[in-house]
């Protein structure tokens, strides 16, 4: 079950295909523990005996004590959605949480992720399915709409009625992608509409622009990407526990720090020096500091492990 005192404001990693794998999120549980932790999304494959492949299999049974991971499943087929929630449970799962957010929501003619938003009565079989079944607590992540915010205000009803636990927004509409920024006022309106615990997400990428979200919208937490996965302590410093923001000195060490702790996570969980390499280099594109511009091009040159950690060793 995953749930937070009234008190608390949970803030959560968010899942992000081809980052947040089991080794980076244990690391993160080490170094700044988010309250909550996301798989990237599992894509439910339908008709087969396999509806979750090998591989999601072995993230799914990467639980951490005390920190509740959440498995975050995508897919079209209602049959196959709800085995699949019933095998994420069995090996372990805290929680399950639907995609209705991605961009690229089409599996065969089916509509998945943010295209279920056009299709309300499917979405509303998929829930009405999905609900009994999971025994645990169960969330929904969504864009501010397809097209436009109305789609989201009026899906509002259905998902108080089908029982989920909380709503995450993200809030940029599906046709957006990832293009222009997250508009908050439709958050801090879908808050103020509806009785669901409201989680925030979108564009939080400092200390200051986190706590202005959190006030702007009065959401029940906050969930972190892009901004964590470019700097992990971006959790503490909204908690007061780090400094609201490092100098530039600072940063290069708490980055040198992480990224040395990833690489050696990354050698155990990767096989093969490039594919090591290209993984540690994914995360180099999410860290903006003007100042380590140079550093990071240099990194991104790195033609084999050697010469990274030897970049890494030089800075710190
Ligand atoms: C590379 C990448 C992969 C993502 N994968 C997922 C995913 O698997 N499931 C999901 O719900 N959202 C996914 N997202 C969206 C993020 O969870 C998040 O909603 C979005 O990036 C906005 O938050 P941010 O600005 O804090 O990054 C992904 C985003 C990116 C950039």
């Amino acid at each position: 079950m995953l749930a937070w005192e009234s008190d608390t404001k949970p803030l959560m990693l968010a899942p992000m295909q081809g980052l947040t794998n089991r080794g980076l999120r244990s690391l993160f549980i080490d170094m700044v523990r988010p309250d909550v932790v996301f798989t990237e999304y599992v894509q439910v494959q339908s008709g087969g005996r396999k509806v979750i492949s090998k591989n999601d299999r072995l993230e799914i049974q990467e639980t951490s004590e005390n920190v509740p991971l959440v498995v975050q499943l995508i897919g079209a087929d209602v049959a196959a959605m709800v085995t699949a929630a019933g095998i994420a449970e069995d090996l372990g799962a805290d929680h399950i949480n639907i995609n209705l957010g991605c961009p690229y929501g089409r599996m065969g003619k089916r509509s998945a992720g943010g295209k279920l938003l056009q299709d309300p009565p499917g979405l509303a079989r998929l829930l009405a399915a999905l609900r009994p079944e999971i025994s645990g607590s169960f969330s929904l992540k969504v864009r501010a709409g397809f097209e436009d915010s109305s789609e989201l205000f009026s899906l509002l009803p259905l998902f108080e009625d089908s029982g989920i636990d909380f709503l995450i927004v993200h809030a940029r509409t599906v046709a957006q992608r990832y293009s222009g920024s997250a508009d908050h006022t439709i958050t801090a309106e879908v808050v103020n509409r509806t009785t669901l615990p409201v989680i925030a997400n979108g564009d939080i990428c400092t200390t200051a622009g986190g706590l202005h979200v959190q006030q702007q919208t009065g959401a029940a937490g906050l969930m972190l990407g892009r901004g964590a996965i470019g700097d992990p302590f971006l959790f503490q410093r909204l908690r007061g526990k780090h400094a609201a923001v490092s100098t530039p000195g600072e940063r290069r060490t708490e980055l040198c720090g992480y990224l040395q702790e990833l690489t050696r996570i990354y050698q155990q969980l990767f096989c093969g020096e490039q594919q090591v390499l290209a993984k540690l280099k994914e995360i180099l594109a999410f860290v903006p500091d003007p100042e380590c511009v140079r550093w990071i091009r240099q990194l991104r040159k790195a033609k084999n492990i050697a010469r990274f950690t030897a970049l890494l060793t030089d800075e710190c």
